[in-house]
């Protein structure tokens, strides 16, 4: 495979791996990812940015026959499928120093057993002239590993960004030129890795705000070519004010569980509410952190299993309670056969929301008029909580 021109002396050198379906072993990947290297070659100096993961490195090696010389590699991100490459790289070009922030130098060390004395850090605000191309390395931690870095290359205005601004999309061009289709995946990604730091994400687009920008060139999916459009989705995604949203991960065992959810469905969408429902028997995780980005308030609906709630709405309390995303409100609503501490497992379970918990129901055996009739005060509830963060038009 040949270096792909982006601008002159600037080339992809990346791998569309369209098969894989899990990373870590928990998102999925329904449109596969990529794992994005980039070659900058100034008139003295020539830099590769971030080094692909173990298992693509055929193609990296491919790329680079024709390269003779690298005289840095650029690390913005330890997590292995940006930095798997780097033993390799190092044993190709003996003479080459790793870049890293000063966070990264002991992770590339645990994690990559890379040799420390192979590794400079620079500074936030450090430049490398290259010779007619000058770096800058710009401090972002937490996109979304507290030792990730970007870097600009000043003259073209391209910002290596890394995880931030990727989306886990293969495809053989380039460029992002669909935007639904980028905004979706880009958002899938955010939702699933940066929510947590959602402050620290609004600090790092502040960091940048002032960078002219022409590509924002991310180390999975395409290259932005039009970075306002992402740069102001990140915005409004971390922005403190959510949607009129309601997100609901719910499962049923004998319908009861489903009754109470169709009615609250109903009820919410009947008074101009946006619903997000998830059955988490067979829903994508990514999906309800998607719907997790923009929510106002989580319903949790549950049956009792052995006392407890059923283990697949269960895991979606967990990951909502991981990725801490700004809903205000929530409830727990749900079944039982002979005894229930359900509510109490599930609201023990999610800490880290700062939520004010709303009345919840919970039925015995199927759901009784008075049950639904607590649905429907539930639903006026959350409209009214809604109305109150000025959310409802
Ligand atoms: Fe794409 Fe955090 O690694």
């Amino acid at each position: 495979m040949k270096p792909r021109e982006i601008v002159p002396d600037v080339h992809y050198v990346g791998v569309p791996d369209f098969d894989r379906r899990l990373f870590d072993a928990l998102i999925p990947l329904p449109d596969g990812t990529s794992y994005n290297s980039y070659l900058v070659r100034g008139r003295d100096k020539t830099v590769l940015i971030d080094a692909v993961e173990p298992q693509a490195l055929p193609v990296l090696r491919s790329y680079l026959e024709g390269v003779p010389r690298v005289d840095y590699v650029v690390s913005n991100h330890t997590e292995q499928d940006h930095s798997g490459g780097l033993p390799w790289v190092l044993e190709r070009y003996p003479g080459i120093q790793v870049l890293s922030s000063e966070p990264a130098k002991p992770m590339l060390v645990d994690h990559l057993g890379l040799d420390a004395g192979k590794i400079r850090t620079v500074a936030d605000g450090e430049r490398l002239d290259l010779g007619g191309k000058t770096l800058r390395f710009i401090s972002t931690p937490w996109v979304h590993w507290p030792e990730t870095m970007s870097t600009y290359l000043e003259e073209d205005k391209i910002l290596f960004s890394c995880d931030w601004f990727g989306s886990h999309i293969a495809q053989t061009d380039l460029f992002a030129d669909c935007r639904e289709c980028i905004l979706a995946e880009a958002k899938r990604y955010y939702a699933e890795i940066m929510m947590p730091f959602r402050v620290i994400v609004q600090k790092n687009l502040d960091k940048i705000k002032d960078l002219e920008i022409r590509f924002i060139a991310p180390s999975h999916g395409p290259i932005h070519r039009d970075p306002g459009l992402i740069i102001h989705a990140y915005r409004d995604w971390t922005d403190d004010k959510p949607h009129n949203a309601v997100a609901i991960p719910w499962v049923t065992m004998h319908g009861s569980t489903a009754l109470l959810v169709e009615r609250l469905v109903t009820g919410l969408v009947e008074k101009g509410v946006s619903v997000f429902p998830f059955n988490m028997a067979t829903a994508d995780i990514g999906q309800l952190a998607m719907a997790l980005v923009d929510a106002a308030t989580l319903v949790v609906a549950a049956p009792t299993v052995h006392v407890g709630p059923h283990p697949m709405v269960f895991n979606a309390v967990v990951l909502a309670n991981a990725l801490r995303p700004k809903v205000r409100f929530a409830s727990i609503i749900g079944s039982y056969g002979w005894a229930s501490k359900m509510a109490e497992i599930v609201q023990g379970a999610m800490p880290n929301l700062k939520v004010e918990m709303l009345p919840g129901v919970i039925a015995k055996g199927l759901p009784k008029p008075a049950d639904l009739e607590a649905v429907d005060k539930l639903a006026a509830a959350i409209v009214a909580k809604h109305a109150q963060l000025g959310l409802v038009k």
